[in-house]
């Protein structure tokens, strides 16, 4: 007894059945001396009951029972396990089970009763190879299975501290490790930041390293140190009695940082928690990626609003240009984009709609920069050359505010201003629908201000002469709808109106 205690454990328990004692004795001696837990049973169905509630690697099974055969009992324990390794003992060979109810009942061996036993200690290591083999792969499935369910949580774009405790959380819950970090290099701040950034690292700890990186750096161990040097310098698994640290890289195969797991018995799942850490870094990769590219965008979206920014001024350089040509036409394009606000209003037109309105008006006539002072400036009628010439305008506008599309929903209104309800107005002779519903407002909004302003070549008319002509024009000049609305207004609002555009356009010419 003295000598069996002292035989290392090989950590397989074995079932023994015989209705010979003096066999199940004998074996359980053999089988002990060879380091396995054995249990030894006579009676075949006390046996299977007791697998129901306890759990062995191998069974060895007399064949030829008095009570039983043995593939009966093999029969009723594949009912409920199909796990165990059975291996059949016969007399004789000649009395061995046929070949089909091996194959059927998933029999993985038999051999012969001899008094040495030699043979069948070689098929028990055979089966514990067996056995190890496929706990090995079963246990690699599983954690391959647990992997690929993780990695679409650890590649979901979030901050890269929530993809640090997903990816800990992941890989302890591998290992059943209860203490791990992850140190890696804040990449994005690299380059994002000035030079003073560089080199900044990331760190979260779980468990005893569940602290600040200060702390960590502070308290970290020289040995500790010196490996995660060494696994980050050589790009390399570096392993420890009771813990291993696994290098994260880049796309380019350069080291990004390392994840430490204190664990034990990890030593067959290496290659595991390798395949797992690469889709870790890949992951960090591509959030780090992620935020490079955030950061290129805002550097984009600012670098476009200074050219709208710049393309605004110019286009508002032209605009007074074409105002100071002509010092009748001042304030014109302010109360154009006015009045078809204040139109726009009463269709009940989102905020958004008001703004293209307005800006709109302000910009409408901002295609005459091309055209001469002599034609512009002209107190005669105008000859067919130089209506032709005029003419232009709308368009010329539109193609000068398409340079840019912040203003994509200004150019039609820009273009279409000249229409004509019948057909008759210009650039392209659109009638009635055809004609954008705001360029008909803003059709209106011009004709009105036109009127009742001074030009050079008439003294302006009053209100109720051009509210008058407004009428006379509507269905043929411009929308009946938009005429009676603005007549309304007009009638209703006119002192209002007139109050906040002296006020706005003064506000305007100050800011100028
Ligand atoms: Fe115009």
């Amino acid at each position: 007894m003295r000598k069996n205690s002292q035989i290392k454990s090989k950590g397989y328990r074995i079932m023994v059945i015989d209705d010979e004692i003096g066999i199940v004795d004998s074996l359980s001696i053999v089988l002990s001396k060879a380091g396995y837990e054995t249990k030894g049973f006579t009676d075949p169905l006390e046996a299977v009951e007791y697998l129901r509630i306890e759990t062995f690697d191998i069974l060895i099974l007399d064949f030829l029972m008095n009570s039983i055969h043995g593939d009966e009992v093999v029969s009723k324990i594949r009912e409920f396990n199909n796990d165990l390794y059975i291996l059949i003992l016969t007399g004789h060979k000649d009395l061995a089970p046929p070949i089909e109810t091996i194959k059927a009942l998933e029999i993985q061996g038999y051999c012969e009763k001899n008094d040495r036993f030699d043979q069948l200690i070689l098929l028990i290591e055979s089966a514990v190879k067996t056995i190890s083999q496929k706990r090995v792969i079963s246990k690699f499935t599983d954690g391959l299975n647990k992997i690929l369910s993780s990695i679409p949580k650890i590649y979901h774009l979030q901050p890269i501290g929530r993809i640090l405790d997903d990816i800990l959380n992941e890989i302890m819950s591998l290992t059943n490790s209860v203490n791990s970090f992850i140190l890696i290099d804040d990449i994005s701040n690299d380059t994002a930041n000035s030079s003073a950034n560089k080199h900044n690292s990331i760190y979260k700890g779980v468990g005893i390293y569940l602290c600040s990186i200060e702390e960590f750096t502070n308290n970290l161990s020289p040995q500790l140190m010196e490996s995660i040097g060494e696994s980050r310098m050589d790009k390399k698994v570096v392993c420890f009695d009771n813990g291993i640290i696994l290098p994260l890289m880049n796309e380019y195969h350069e080291s990004m940082g390392v994840l430490y797991l204190e664990c034990l018995n990890y030593h067959d799942m290496t290659k595991l928690l390798e395949i797992f850490v690469n889709q870790a870094s890949a992951a960090l990769n591509n959030a780090f990626l992620h935020s490079l590219i955030s950061i290129k965008n805002e550097e984009l979206i600012k670098t476009y609003d200074e050219l709208k920014e710049r393309y605004m001024d110019t286009v508002e350089v032209l605009r007074l240009a074409v105002d100071a040509k002509d010092v009748y036409t001042r304030g014109h394009s302010e109360r154009v984009g006015y009045y078809a606000r204040k139109i726009g209003e009463i269709f009940k037109l989102s905020s958004g709609e008001l703004d293209i309105l307005n800006v709109a008006g302000i910009f409408h006539d901002v295609g005459k920069i091309g055209t001469t002072d002599d034609i512009l400036l002209k107190t005669d009628k105008l000859d067919e050359r130089e209506y032709q010439e005029i003419k232009k305008h709308p368009l010329k506008g539109a193609h000068i505010l398409s340079a840019v599309s912040m203003f994509k929903d200004v150019v039609p209104l820009v273009k279409y201003h000249h229409e004509r309800i019948d057909g008759k107005g210009y650039p392209e002779g659109l009638k009635g629908d055809e004609i954008p519903m705001f360029a008909r407002i803003l059709s209106v909004a011009d004709a009105y201000d036109a009127m009742t302003s001074d030009r050079l070549y008439r003294t302006k008319l009053g209100i109720d002469e051009a509210k008058k002509q407004l009428i006379v024009g509507a269905g043929t000049q411009f929308d009946e709808k938009v005429v009676k609305v603005f007549v309304e207004l007009l009638d209703k609002k006119f002192d209002e109106m007139k109050k906040e555009i002296e006020f706005s356009y003064m506000d305007v010419k100050i800011c100028k």
